[in-house]
């Protein structure tokens, strides 16, 4: 019995970090300016989208910049998960794509972060240029935190926001029971990418506080961290996660 515990134990691991997870929605935002449905510039988004979905399948980050005919130019760029293969990231932006092109139909720009993968197009610059803007911040409940959870945090805090000396832009951290993960947009510089950072880190312990869990996205930069069995956001893995749980507990009892 104890090994059919285990078993599902591990399954519901398994269940986590899969493509629901990776796919998972955390925000959107379209310029006001709109496009002529049918104009070059529509012709030219397409083209800089369909060009960011090919460049994921290689790389984890990459820019491009289209002119529209003579008058005006679009940018964009993709940034995935660090630690995504290049199927999962060609995915994710695939997906991110799609979903921006609904929700952003026929605007100038537009921006959209899954859990996975960040895409963002405009026909004003912004590649390269930092900008620590919140775009959106999740919170845990404010249950408050044990001082020694409290110092597990700030631990895993810190390391996240200790450059090495070797410019990464993403970063993973785990102290005890809480882990946490950061990742820039690959345009910034290692200064502004430290920069990005530490303005995250700081503002998910003052704005968010002593909580289990929280997320803080900046527009080129974001940074969370979670506690074992906190259940973090609740996302479409939910019902997958429980059925698993369901099933174990019936052949255990
Ligand atoms: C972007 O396009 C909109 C609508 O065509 C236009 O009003 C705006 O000036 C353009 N911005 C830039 C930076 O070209
Ligand atoms: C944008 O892409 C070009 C061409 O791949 C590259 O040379 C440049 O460094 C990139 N710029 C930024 C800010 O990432």
């Amino acid at each position: 019995m104890h090994h059919l515990l285990l078993l599902f134990l591990f399954l519901f691991h398994l269940a986590t970090p899969s493509s629901a997870a990776i796919d998972t929605f955390i925000f959107g935002g379209c310029s006001q300016p709109k496009y002529t449905p049918g104009s070059p510039y529509e012709t030219t988004v397409n083209s800089l989208l369909t060009s960011l979905i090919n460049s994921a399948a290689f790389a984890n980050y990459n820019n491009f910049t289209l002119p529209v005919a003579t008058y005006d130019t679009v940018y964009g760029l993709f940034q995935c998960r660090g630690d995504l293969s290049n199927d999962q990231c060609s995915r994710c932006v695939a997906r991110a794509v799609t979903q921006l092109g609904t929700l952003c139909y026929a605007s100038c720009g537009g921006a959209l972060q899954l859990d996975g993968c960040f895409v963002k197009y405009d026909n004003a610059t912004f590649v390269g240029v930092e900008d620590k803007t919140v775009v959106t911040k999740k919170c845990g409940p404010s249950v408050g935190l044990t001082s020694d959870a409290l110092t597990r945090r700030d631990a895993v805090l810190a390391y996240l926001q200790t450059s090495d000396g070797t410019y990464k832009t993403f970063r993973t951290s785990a102290y005890g029971d809480f882990q946490g993960v950061a990742q820039c947009t690959g345009d910034l510089s290692p200064t502004e990418c430290q920069d990005c950072l530490s303005g995250a880190i700081q503002r998910l312990k003052t704005d968010c506080g002593p909580s289990p869990w929280a997320e803080m996205y900046l527009a080129k930069c974001y940074a969370s961290y979670s506690q074992s069995g906190s259940h973090s956001r609740p996302n479409n893995n939910g019902n997958k996660v429980s059925f698993v749980w369901f099933v174990g507990i019936i052949f255990v009892s």
